[in-house]
């Protein structure tokens, strides 16, 4: 089977568990600080705004703490968004509001996101999908003029920037997920950038239960008392651990490496898919930014899409479409809003594989499957 996706986890990364284990110390702790301070400076920010979670999901919840968000307001999405994100929102009594997307980019425009703003919303929830930047840059400026928090859900993006500057660091807050299917993985985790200092020693307090002080040891070395609690308010426990650190400090490391090799699969993908009539490739990224490459899409006519993925599941090629649209689902409360281009692009598109485990024999045979796919069922009587 041609998986979607597969963590690229090696001999370093085993090496850096081995020390761990060796360390005996696997809780949260020195490499859990290492690695929020190795991920601090790759995106260029100060490592005491870095939080590492146990989650992606974890730091949307959290964000949406630390903002306050609650009932009565309102927080613009793309409806084409993972569902953790609506969820956060959810949870704190707010009112997601979702928006439409670029056919193509599957990405908001500004246009999409004032469309449906209004005096509460609050906050617009922002993903950049695929690793595409899209409009983030602009965004964030549109967001600070009125008062709007920004989340960026970058949790396909580690690696995509625009003009240099890394996605995350548009707006006020930002997460990753580094579950295994992401570009960066420790297994399951997430990292959560807060711009504000007060907001970020809040979210570090609240991802572990609220305490002021988290560690007994570096306490005791400032108090006499050190069992003593300190709890502004209550908190969860969303908190890393050092197990999972060491291997993200080596993933981070390696990153690079795994950014190539995407691009260098997009690029052999776009070649091996030229010319196919019915089939749009992913649209060429404008000048300046660089993506991650975590998805590697195509659109096709509706009429034929799950044939299609049916078709590359026999052939033992995994695909699927991703995010299916949030305003289809009555848990949200929006069925009745129409937003054409979600509409069209979730019944169009479909993600094929894309991991840096891939030869270039996986993606020749992904691309002529799709091929004898497509052309099949685009000139062929319909099959089931
Ligand atoms: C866009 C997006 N946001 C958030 C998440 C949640 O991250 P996690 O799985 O680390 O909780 C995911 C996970 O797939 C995702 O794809």
């Amino acid at each position: 089977m041609i998986n979607l996706f597969q963590p690229q986890v090696g001999d370093e990364e085993l090496a850096a568990v081995e020390a761990v284990f060796k360390d005996r110390w696997l809780g949260h702790g020195p490499r859990t600080k290492a690695f929020e301070a190795a991920f601090g400076e790759y995106l260029g920010v100060p490592p005491e705004h870095v939080v590492f979670l146990n989650s992606g999901t974890s730091g949307l919840f959290l964000a949406a703490e630390v903002l306050g968000l609650s009932e009565g307001d309102e927080v613009v999405l793309p409806s084409m968004s993972f569902l953790a994100a609506a969820n956060a929102v959810v949870v704190r009594g707010a009112r997601p509001v979702f928006c439409d997307v670029d056919a193509r980019t599957m990405n908001p425009s500004w246009a999409d996101i004032e469309a449906v703003l209004t005096p509460r919303t609050r906050a617009v929830l922002l993903l950049h999908y695929g690793g595409y930047p899209g409009e983030a840059a602009s965004i964030a400026l549109r967001c600070r003029e009125r008062g709007i928090a920004l989340i960026e859900d970058s949790a396909c993006s580690l690696g995509s920037a625009v003009d240099g500057r890394r996605t995350g660091t548009f707006g006020d807050l930002a997460m990753w997920s580094l579950d295994a299917a992401k570009v960066l993985t420790t297994g399951d985790g997430g990292m959560l950038y807060v711009r504000d200092p007060e907001l970020a020693v809040r979210a570090r307090r609240l991802a572990y239960h609220g305490l002021v002080q988290s560690s007994g040891l570096g306490y005791a070395r400032v108090s006499h008392r050190w069992w003593d609690l300190e709890v502004p308010e209550p908190g969860r426990r969303l908190i890393g651990n050092d197990l999972t650190a060491a291997i993200g400090s080596v993933q981070l490391r390696r990153l690079p490496e795994f950014l190539a090799r995407r691009r260098e699969i997009v690029r052999l993908y776009d070649q091996e898919l030229a010319g196919l009539g019915g089939v749009e490739r992913p649209p060429a990224l404008p000048d300046g930014q660089e993506a991650s490459h975590y998805f590697y899409w195509v659109q096709m006519p509706g009429a034929v899409r799950d044939g299609v993925a049916s078709d590359l599941l026999e052939a033992d090629v995994y695909t699927t479409f991703r995010y299916a649209p949030l305003h289809k689902v009555p848990a949200y409360g929006q069925t009745g809003r129409i937003l054409p281009n979600t509409e069209r692009a979730s019944e169009e598109t479909l993600c094929l594989p894309i991991h840096p485990g891939l030869s270039d024999d996986d993606v020749r045979t992904v691309a002529s499957c799709l091929r004898e796919s497509v052309t099949s069922r685009t000139t062929a009587p319909q099959a089931g």
